[in-house]
């Protein structure tokens, strides 16, 4: 096969990372945004996990029309049963099951010898299958494993149906040439092999999970699991973004795999799932960090201006970012703002487009220099699927050194209109509490964020809040170049979920 599938998991393993919680609605938008990229197969979660898990997997299930969707068990019935009821609706619905499989998790974790996770592995795997066509088996731990049991489990799996072999670096401990040999061993001493697809699945905790599954690959895995920025747990994932564009960029050295990833969309689906999860990409990751395409000495710009390849090894264009970074102003027309939004791969409705136009223009009155980055907020603002059940009309706050701040906050409610006022510790604190005397809800800010989308004295902030209800954490997000506009538009767009 001369095609990797590229299976992402940024829902499941990415969404294990610490604080990257994501609610259902998050989840849609992200799996809408990995459809788009053309991921082969999503991860949507772990549907025995709790309730919204559950929701999460089999809305995302029912709006996936070309990507596979896949739902995590353990090899327990009630595991298997969830993710079948999670994933049926799916055009393609996928059972991932796991079983560790090193001496020291049945030493730890399961108190069991190696005939009985084999016996577990079969039955299981069998009784996935009789509910799914198609299954997927992970002997977690295995780069850990006993080489001849992992041959013996890998086969047994295959034996009652697996039709894709994930090998997991779970605790990424391994380093490449050790991949290698591995991949290739089970290739030569596993009977059955050839009926299913060898897959890699790679953690980053010794910052090595894009070598070990690029490894995997030239030893003939021919499935690799990923996630958008490489998020997940500990030290995250193999990023998908790195992968794709090795395999890409160095198609000499990997046999000219292919992938079906629509590379453009990589820089609109990073920045989708840095703004829900909160985690900031940073300014010198391979592919999607700020600093990526940028060249800072002269020797390096004289020669980019010149020939872009004396420097450049990819075309930043090839993953959605614009040529030039410098876009729109005040005078820009609504056809210059559609071509940049067509260059930057983005498509909206009619009334979307409207309404937009009307913000962008109210954006370039503030602000001289529209940047990309500024639009690409405004199309995430515009496409999101949250109800404005609190909208915010306006704002005032007085405050300085040597006063308490007083915050007025206007806010329309059910097509009322409410007002209050409040001082606090600080003018973010004044506003928070006017909003809680309109809305009543009782909620904790366990985090605040401020952080400049673009550069610049006039720069947009991005403010992102987490909000806590219950034990329930609800992220909010709200852009502007004033920063109290964008903290009271956190605030609500928390408080609008919480509400929904
Ligand atoms: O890291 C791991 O082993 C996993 C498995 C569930 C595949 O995430
Ligand atoms: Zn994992």
């Amino acid at each position: 096969m001369n095609k990797v599938i590229i299976f992402d998991t940024t829902l499941r393993d990415g969404e294990q990372a610490p604080g990257a919680a994501l609610t259902s609605e998050q989840k849609l938008e992200i799996a809408f945004g990995l459809e788009k990229l053309g991921v082969d197969v999503i991860e949507a979660g772990f549907p025995i996990a709790s309730p919204d898990d559950f929701n999460a997997v089999q809305t995302v299930a029912r709006m996936a029309k070309r990507s596979a969707v896949c739902g995590l068990a353990r090899c327990l019935k009630q595991d298997i049963e969830a993710a079948r009821d999670a994933v049926k609706d799916a055009e393609h619905p996928r059972i991932h099951i796991f079983l560790a499989t090193s001496k020291i998790h049945l030493k730890y974790k399961f108190q069991k010898a190696e005939d009985e996770i084999l016996a577990l592995a079969k039955k299981s795997t069998r009784l996935a299958r009789n509910s799914c066509a198609d299954i997927e088996f992970s002997p977690e731990d295995a780069t850990r494993t006993n080489k001849d049991f992992l041959y013996r489990i890998i086969e047994a799996a295959i034996k009652e149906g697996a039709g894709t072999i994930n090998i997991p670096d779970t605790v990424g401990y391994s380093y490449p040439q050790e991949v290698y040999v591995l991949i290739e061993d089970i290739f030569n001493n596993v009977p059955n092999i050839n009926k299913a697809v060898i897959s890699i699945h790679c953690h980053d905790d010794l910052g090595m999970a894009v070598a070990n599954s690029l490894s995997a690959v030239s030893a003939g895995a021919r499935q690799v699991h990923c996630t958008i920025n490489g998020i997940g747990e500990r030290a995250g994932n193999a990023s998908l973004e790195e992968i794709v564009m090795a395999l890409k960029t160095r198609k000499d050295a990997f046999k000219n795999l292919k992938t079906s990833i629509n590379t453009k969309e990589i820089y609109r689906t990073s920045r989708l799932v840095s703004n829900l999860t909160g985690f900031v990409v940073a300014p010198n990751k391979a592919i999607v960090g700020r600093n990526a395409f940028r060249h800072e000495a002269g020797i390096h710009q004289a020669a980019v201006i010149k020939q872009r390849t004396t420097y450049e090894i990819m075309n930043p264009k090839d993953v959605g970012i614009g040529a030039s970074e410098l876009v729109l102003g005040k005078h820009s027309g609504r056809h210059a703002l559609l071509k940049r939004l067509k260059e930057l791969g983005v498509k909206l409705n009619k009334e979307q487009t409207d309404d937009l136009f009307k913000r962008f223009k109210e954006l370039a009155d503030k602000k001289k220099e529209v940047f990309d980055d500024d639009l690409i907020a405004l199309v995430e603002e515009e496409t999101r699927h949250i109800r404005k059940i609190y909208e915010l009309i306006s704002v005032r706050v007085t405050t300085g050194t040597d006063i308490e701040p007083q915050a007025f906050v206007k806010i329309r409610h059910k097509r009322k209109i409410y007002e209050q006022e409040s001082s606090g510790d600080g003018p973010v604190d004044a506003c928070y509490k006017a909003i809680d005397r309109i809305t009543g809800i009782k909620a904790k800010l366990l985090n605040y964020k401020l952080d400049a989308i673009t550069k610049g004295k006039d720069a947009q902030g991005m403010v992102r809040v987490e909000l806590q209800v219950k034990g329930n954490i609800f992220p909010g997000r709200g852009a502007s170049t004033d920063i109290l506009e964008a903290s009271v538009k956190a605030y609500l767009d928390a408080l609008n979920k919480i509400a929904s």
